[in-house]
């Protein structure tokens, strides 16, 4: 019999990754983590995932207070269930369809065989009563098989990418059990208003779900809908903007480019639906339009790999590759180049100082659940100065109002945009940027996840 736990998190990844020159494990960055570790901690909770690499899920360890439970993916069962069915089906599916979702009856079988055993996993821990709560995309059947083999559990489940409209859901063919597999839920949560909309209008012309006020009733439950938006620490990069260290690399990095007047930056992690090719054909304008203001400028673009084996991706970092090589080419001089592009994980405090020289942040994807990169510019720029342009089909806009919003697809826009945002008064630029801190210090991660335990616990 295992250890049991009142409070269970169950996700794709666990949130740790082993570094295996050091023979150690590494906790993950981010706001997630952040945010659930002194949760876990105080509760003794577990955390239920992969270890991220094919035929390795080592027993039960503790990791910086964490009980984490590897579950084990064979390598095939990682190209079916998480290249395949994951990334190939429901990432571009859910993302409007910006690439062609494949479909496919061989990776559909083992995305339902996965979530089962991630579901069992869960049911072995969790202590009667307890709460699960099950992470995006890749575990939607979770709720649902776990309900069936623990009814007694209360299970919350939150999508970090856009739920899509029904229209474009309804071409999955697999549409009716992915409704079940999330109407397992007591509570669903998503990261705008859009995406509840959204889901309920899938739930009610898909499902037997009916509607229960601004909620939902399925077999005889209660299901609520929920409107979360993640956020991020905002404490945490705030603090390490104002740190010496910090102050010392960002001097040292400004002194690294030539001496122009701003400082574009993008940061990214190289995906299609980041919207950086658009971007950089943006910067192309600029350069050709107002070759004068733009010479002014650098862009810095930091692009951190994922998902490599796909075509897509691989696709994605040629064209990003090739634009880039095309705009130094043709713009570049000795001792200039227009745009600066690193392909590569940066360290946390690397990435502040990123944040703490940039005059403008770049933030254009063609749709994006959240956006935490947004709301990270925002916590660093502990000076209220610098200016955000953020797309407004990134769910971060709905919160972000005092950002220059822009459709990344209107090059013409953006490239206005961006001329416009290299001469932006100071007196302006501060106004837009104390009122989005204001917002980003006020909701921060941790009312995020107190916002989504409390109603799973009421
Ligand atoms: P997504 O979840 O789709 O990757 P988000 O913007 O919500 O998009 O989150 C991305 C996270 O990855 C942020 O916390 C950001 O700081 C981090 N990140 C992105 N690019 C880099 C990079 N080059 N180096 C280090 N961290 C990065
Ligand atoms: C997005 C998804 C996460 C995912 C992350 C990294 O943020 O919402 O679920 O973990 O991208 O992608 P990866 O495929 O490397 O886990």
């Amino acid at each position: 019999m295992e250890d049991t736990s009142n409070f269970v998190v169950i996700s794709n990844r666990l949130p740790v990754s082993r570094d295996e020159e050091e023979g150690r494990w590494e906790t993950s960055p981010g706001g997630l983590v952040s945010a659930l570790v002194p949760i876990l901690r105080e509760r003794e909770g577990v955390w239920i995932g992969w270890t991220g690499v094919p035929d390795f899920a080592p027993p039960p360890f503790t990791h910086d207070d964490m009980r984490l439970h590897p579950v084990p993916l064979s390598q095939q069962e990682m190209e079916a269930y998480y290249l395949g069915f994951c990334n190939n089906t429901l990432w571009p599916l859910y993302h409007n369809a910006i690439r062609t979702p494949q479909y496919h009856r061989r990776w559909w079988h083992p995305y339902r065989e996965t979530n089962e055993r991630f579901a069992e996993a869960a049911g072995r821990v969790l202590a009667p009563s307890g709460v699960a709560w099950v992470h995006d995309y890749q575990l939607q059947l979770v709720p649902r098989y776990l309900r069936e083999w623990r009814p007694d559990a209360t299970i919350g489940f939150f999508l970090h990418i856009p739920f899509p409209p029904v229209e474009l859901f309804a071409y999955l063919p697999w549409r009716e059990s992915v409704l079940e597999g999330l109407l397992g839920a007591d509570v669903l949560a998503f990261q705008t208003r859009q995406s509840v909309s959204n889901f309920r209008n899938a739930a009610l012309q898909y499902s037997a779900a009916r509607p229960d006020g601004d909620d939902l009733k399925y077999e005889g439950r209660r299901v609520r809908l929920q409107w979360a938006p993640i956020s991020i620490d905002a404490e945490n990069f705030e603090s390490t903007a104002r740190s010496r260290a910090v102050a010392d690399r960002a001097a040292r990095l400004r002194e690294q480019f030539p001496p122009v007047r701003r400082i574009l930056l993008g940061v990214d992690r190289l995906d299609y639906t980041k919207g950086i090719d658009h971007r950089l054909r943006a910067i192309h304008t600029f350069h050709s339009r107002h070759p004068k203001e733009a010479a002014e400028t650098v862009l810095l673009q930091l692009a951190v790999p994922s998902r490599e084996e796909l075509i897509q991706y691989a696709e994605q970092r040629d064209r990003v590759e090739r634009l880039v090589g095309q705009i130094n080419g043709e713009f570049g001089r000795p001792g200039y180049t227009p745009v600066v592009y690193m392909y590569r994980q940066l360290e946390f405090e690397e990435l502040v100082a990123a944040y703490s020289v940039a005059d403008v942040m770049l933030v254009t994807p063609l749709c994006d659940g959240m956006n935490l990169v947004a709301k990270e510019y925002v916590a660093s720029r502990v000076s209220d100065d610098g200016l955000l342009v953020l797309s407004e089909f990134a769910g971060a806009a709905s919160e972000l109002k005092e950002a220059v919003l822009i459709n990344p697809l209107n090059l013409d826009q953006l490239a206005e945009a961006l001329r416009r945002a290299v001469q932006t008064p100071p007196e302006e630029a501060a106004t837009r940027m104390q009122a989005l801190r204001a917002t980003v210090q006020r909701y921060d991660v941790y009312r995020w996840s107190r916002k989504c335990i409390e109603a799973l616990e009421n």
